[in-house]
């Protein structure tokens, strides 16, 4: 997994490599004409576990970029559900392995309704590369740890790339080049995080002797929260709950005291003042609070008891560098609490059952 983890500046490059080309972005793989692609009215993206959490970056990078109605879904329940799909449905399916049964399953069940269906893949030849209509590659690599991690952000590196895309048209108001720009800076960004890898060691140690920890994020910080806790969930066997922050006080701050820690993520400059609010009001309860933050943000050290702080971003690539940090905060944390961090218990790598 550390590998893995490490080796992101360079899976992350290959993601983009190639395919943006003088600010313009070109899929040597998609078999689906631009004309094709202007006629789909509704986007829903499908996968699971990490797979699911890339699908719902997806889902906002599409419905907020290119401003197509776009939801994401839970494979396994997928087919359970009467979706909207017509012939002008467009469903991605996400999947590292290309391999797992309920994400086939949601496949053919959206080609019955004849939906057409885009996989986002790292290996060839897997089974989603053949039931799917056409697919974009990942290019990352092999991924051996059963906790996915490089092929996360491979995924949401095309999931930008497609979005952008499809916003170009549409011809949607969108300054395409400048994410672009910063898309391309985000390897530097990610070395930049190694460089915090022994400050993250320290609060691992510090943070590892409790059992539950709340993670919370609003908007695309949402998407970190979710995938980061469950990085520490599936390698230290801890409860980490994840949760919009504006959700607790509708339920789960009845849960906070002091024998939680809260992890906050507030690299989202659009949320990042509501975040801090819902972080005072788990402080106020006993919690104590470790932020992930961009540089120079000001407020956070008045309120959280430890900060990793992250290289700065524009929004809608923030999830790179808070998901990065997380997964090491949870691989830091499980070397501490000495568990099978590449064969963790119960979990298989890909699952080809239903
Ligand atoms: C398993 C793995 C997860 C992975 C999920 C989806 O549960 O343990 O790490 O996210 O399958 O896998 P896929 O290959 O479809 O992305």
């Amino acid at each position: 997994m550390y590998k893995e983890i490490i080796e992101q500046p360079l899976t992350i490059h290959k993601a983009y490599f190639g395919r943006i080309l003088d600010n313009k972005i070109a899929f040597e793989t998609l078999s689906f004409s631009k004309a094709d692609l202007k006629k789909f009215k509704n986007i829903i993206i499908v996968g699971c576990g990490t797979s699911w959490h890339a699908a719902s970056f997806g889902a906002l990078m599409l419905q907020e970029i290119a401003q197509i109605p776009t939801t994401f879904e839970i494979a396994s329940e997928f087919r359970f559900k009467n979706l909207f799909i017509t012939e002008e449905t467009l469903v991605i399916a996400i999947s590292q392995s290309g391999e797992t049964l309920d994400t086939i399953a949601a496949v053919r069940a959206a080609k019955d309704k004849k939906g057409k269906v885009l996989g986002i893949c790292n290996v060839q030849n897997s089974l989603l590369t053949r039931e799917a209509d056409s697919c974009l590659f990942l290019d990352a690599g092999p991924e051996l740890s059963v906790c996915s991690t490089k092929a996360f952000t491979s995924q949401i590196t095309v999931l930008t790339l497609f979005s952008l895309y499809m916003a170009e048209l549409k011809n949607r108001a969108v300054d395409v080049e400048k994410i672009l720009f910063e898309l391309q800076k985000i390897p530097q960004k990610i070395k930049l995080i190694f460089k915090s890898i022994d400050h993250i060691k320290k609060i691992a140690k510090k943070y590892q002797k409790f059992e539950h920890f709340f993670f919370l994020g609003r908007h695309y910080m949402y998407t970190t929260a979710m995938e980061a806790a469950l990085k520490l969930k599936e390698i230290s066997y801890l409860n980490a709950n994840a949760y919009p922050a504006g959700e607790m006080k509708h339920g789960p701050l009845a849960l906070a005291g002091d024998h939680l820690a809260t992890v906050g993520f507030c690299a989202n400059e659009k949320t990042y003042d509501k975040t801090l609010s819902n972080l005072i009001e788990v402080k106020a309860r006993g919690s104590l609070i470790l932020a992930l933050a961009p540089e120079n943000a000001k407020g956070i050290q008045d309120i959280a008891d430890d900060i990793i702080w992250l290289p700065k971003t524009i929004d809608e690539l923030s999830v790179f560098p808070s998901t990065v940090a997380g997964q090491l905060l949870a691989y830091f944390i499980a070397k501490e609490r000495k568990t099978d961090i590449d064969k963790p218990r119960n979990l298989a790598k890909s699952v080809t059952v239903e």
